[in-house]
Parts: structure tokens; C-alpha cells; sequence
């Protein structure tokens, strides 16, 4: 039997999706399910900075796609808005720590997202001006700051913990009032930090337990009423798809994908529903992502190349060369790497041209007046998410 040719109209079409995007939306559509707990102790661990008074790190931890990311973002957001109200100046910074490595460039986040009247570089400042200007900023204003570090194990593997320390103690040095909130996804993250960090922090820990079976249904399920069209996955499919997952770890990330990816095979396969045998074809599916594979087989300086690529892009415009350039050097400072020469990252992008990954083509670029090398990306959005992430955590 011949293939059946597939056409852009008919995927528009398709009795599958409703809202793809849903599937990939941080914050969930209805709420957290199954974080009542979490969510409550964390509420009462930062109650006190509507208090004014500062609250001793706290620490928060647990495999990945089991909320923390989402839930602590989310919760920000509530503690912002709640301190508006009683009049607390609250500033807030959020640090992905597998992006910024350094002491350096972590102070340098912070400084950027509580102080955004003055311009900071992210790169060419050393680790003692850096300090420095920290001390002078939180020193001089009586304001309230929380600073969350994400992925924090990355640098504490990366630069040890002199951080935390430093954030542990900073309470006693300036008039501000900073409290600390650590994420990590490495449980045994406790054997990064000396005894002596340790002591320093209070011990409240908030264990973000992998989600069963049962869990992940609901998540799933939940997301499904916005994501697909009514009756498309059956109760069945959506067990099936949580037994998968909670048996390999628990990821609500993960058990989301295997949905897209099913539903993807369904539109291809032109069904108006997914059936139960689908579920198997679409995680092998998942498994062998031949991009996924291939960016993840990359060296780590073509990895970084990479991903200034995907970060240098504002969208619908090409992007140029030289910005590239630029910004690998400042990934290089914030991922601790000695960077090679712009002849090389020449190299490395044509390099990921050859495998597909982006297209390039030197010519002239709309706004500029020389001649350079505009980049355009190959991956749609769903699948740029996953090989940022990826290259985030692998480089
Ligand atoms: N309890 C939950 N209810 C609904 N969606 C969830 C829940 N936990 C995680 N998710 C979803 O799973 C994905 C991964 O969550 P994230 O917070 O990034 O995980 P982590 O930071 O622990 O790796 C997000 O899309 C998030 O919305
Ligand atoms: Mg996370």
C-alpha cells in the first residue's frame, strides 16, 4: 500500500489538539495537584518576610518534573503580590544555577534582578568587584530580598559552596534583609556543602516526593480537558501513560511528553483517537528523538555554541554571527569554561549546519552594513524547550 500524503491543512484540521502548548506550560492550568503539602510548608517557612525579618535558607529538593521549579515560581509570585499589599518593599531574583556556575555570575544575576536601574555586565567583572557591589547594594537600602537558586547543585559541583556560605552570613554584614531559598534536583546534595555552610543554614527541608501512579493520572488528566479534544485519550491511555512513567521515576515533565508524543503519532497516523497500542510506539518514539540524540552527543563547546544560538534568537528575525559569538563568550563565564577563538565557533557552526541543526548562509543581514553569517534554527518550540533544557543539564 502506498503512503498516505500528508498535508499541512489536514494536521491544522486535526481531531486531536486543542491546545498544544498546554502540554508544555509551566504553570499548570487549574492549579498544583498533590503539593497541598509542600505547598503549605513552604508558605510557612517564607510567612516571615511579610514580617520583615529575614528567613534562613531554605531548602528545597527532589528528583526532576516533580514541581519545584513550577510550584516555587508560582508561590513567588503570591509572596510578591501579598507584600505589595502590606507595603513591604520585596525584591526577588531567580537563578538558574545550571546557567550561572560561579559565585560570580550568580551574584551578578542577583545584582541584575534587584537592582535593574543600574546596567551589569555578564562578563569582565571579577569575583572581588562583584562582592563588592553586592555588599554596596544590599548594604545601603532596608529592603526585603529572596533570592532562589535553582539547579543549585550545578554549581555547587562546579564551584563548591562558598555561595551559600557567603548567603548563609550575609544577614550579619548589611542592612538589608535576604533570605535564601535553594532548589536542587540532586538529593544527595547535602555531601556538595562543608560542615561548616551546614550549620550555617537553618535545616528546613521541603522533599518534593516522585508522583505514583495515581498522581501522574491526575496531572495528565487534567491537562488533557485543555490540551487535547474531548474523548481523544481514553482513561485507559491515561493510566497506561502513568504506570510508564511513575515506574521510571515519577516526572510529570516526562509523562506530559509521552502524551504529545501520542498525540502526534495519532495526527499522523490521521485517528481521531489514541489507542491503548499507540502509547508503546510513541515512547520508543520519545526514546529515539534523533535531535535530542544528536545535540546531546555534541563536544561541550559546540554544545555551548549551540546553545548561544538558540538564546541569541528574537523571533521571526535572523540571527547574526557576531552576536552568536558574543554571547558563547558570556555562556563560557557563567558555565566556568576557557572559551576557543572566533574561528573556531566559525567552524562549529558550520559544523551544525552539516547535522541539520540550523541552516546558515553568509550574506548581508538586514540591519547591519557588513557582510556576516545569518542563522536560522530547525526545531519547532515544543522541541526547542527540550534541547535547551538538555543542553542546560548536559553541558
Ligand atoms: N503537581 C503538579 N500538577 C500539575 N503539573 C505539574 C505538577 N508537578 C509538575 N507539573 C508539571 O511538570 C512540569 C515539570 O515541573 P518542574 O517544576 O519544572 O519540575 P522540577 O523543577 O521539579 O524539575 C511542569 O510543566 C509542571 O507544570
Ligand atoms: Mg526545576
Amino acid at each position: 500500500m502506498e503512503t498516505e500524503k500528508i498535508s499541512f491543512a489536514s494536521i491544522l484540521q486535526n481531531p486531536i489538539y486543542k491546545d498544544r502548548d498546554v502540554l508544555f506550560a509551566q504553570q499548570p492550568p487549574t492549579g498544583f495537584l498533590h503539593r497541598t503539602k509542600q505547598r503549605n510548608e513552604l508558605v510557612m517557612e517564607l510567612a516571615p518576610i511579610l514580617m520583615k525579618s529575614a528567613v534562613s535558607c531554605v531548602f528545597v529538593y527532589g528528583n526532576p518534573g516533580t514541581g519545584k521549579t513550577a510550584l516555587m515560581l508560582d508561590l513567588i509570585q503570591e509572596l510578591k503580590s501579598e507584600a505589595q499589599k502590606q507595603g513591604i518593599d520585596l525584591k526577588t531574583a531567580y537563578v538558574n544555577c545550571s546557567e550561572n556556575r560561579t559565585e560570580t555570575s550568580i551574584l551578578l544575576s542577583v545584582l541584575a534582578q534587584i537592582n535593574p536601574e543600574t546596567e551589569y555586565p555578564k562578563m569582565g567583572w571579577n569575583r572581588a568587584k562583584t562582592l563588592d557591589e553586592f555588599g554596596k547594594v544590599l548594604g545601603k537600602k532596608e529592603i526585603s530580598v529572596l533570592i532562589m537558586l535553582d539547579e543549585v547543585d550545578y554549581a555547587l559541583r562546579e564551584s563548591g559552596d562558598d555561595v551559600l556560605y557567603r548567603l548563609a552570613r550575609i544577614n550579619d554584614n548589611v542592612k538589608a534583609s535576604v533570605s535564601t531559598v535553594i532548589i536542587s534536583n540532586d538529593v544527595r546534595v547535602s555531601d556538595y556543602i562543608k560542615p561548616r555552610t551546614q550549620s550555617a543554614f537553618g535545616r528546613v527541608k521541603v522533599i518534593f516526593s516522585p508522583y505514583n501512579a495515581e498522581e501522574l493520572s491526575d496531572i495528565i488528566r487534567e491537562r488533557v480537558k485543555f490540551a487535547l479534544k474531548k474523548d481523544v485519550m481514553s482513561e485507559a491511555v491515561i493510566r497506561k501513560i502513568a504506570e510508564i512513567e511513575a515506574n521510571r521515576g515519577g516526572d510529570a515533565r516526562k509523562a506530559l511528553e509521552l502524551v504529545d508524543a501520542c498525540a502526534k503519532i495519532a495526527v499522523g497516523k490521521r485517528k481521531d483517537k489514541i489507542s491503548l497500542d499507540l502509547v508503546e510506539s510513541a515512547d520508543r518514539s520519545v526514546e529515539e528523538n534523533s535531535v535530542l540524540n544528536l545535540v546531546s552527543s555534541l563536544p561541550k563547546h559546540q554544545k555551548l555554541v549551540y546553545y548561544a544560538v538558540l538564546k541569541n534568537e528574537k523571533a521571526g528575525l535572523e540571527i547574526d554571527g557576531v552576536e552568536v559569538y558574543k554571547k558563547y563568550l558570556e555562556l563560557c563565564t557563567s558555565y566556568n569554561a576557557e572559551p576557543v577563538t572566533e574561528r573556531r565557533v566559525r567552524t562549529f557552526l558550520v559544523n551544525l549546519d552539516e547535522l541539520g541543526l540550523i541552516s546558515t548562509e553568509v550574506g548581508w543581514l538586514k540591519n547591519l552594513k557588513k557582510k556576516s553569517r545569518k542563522i536560522t534554527i530547525n526545531l519547532d518550540k515544543a522541541l526547542r524547550a527540550k534541547a535547551e533544557k538538555m543542553l542546560r543539564n548536559s553541558i
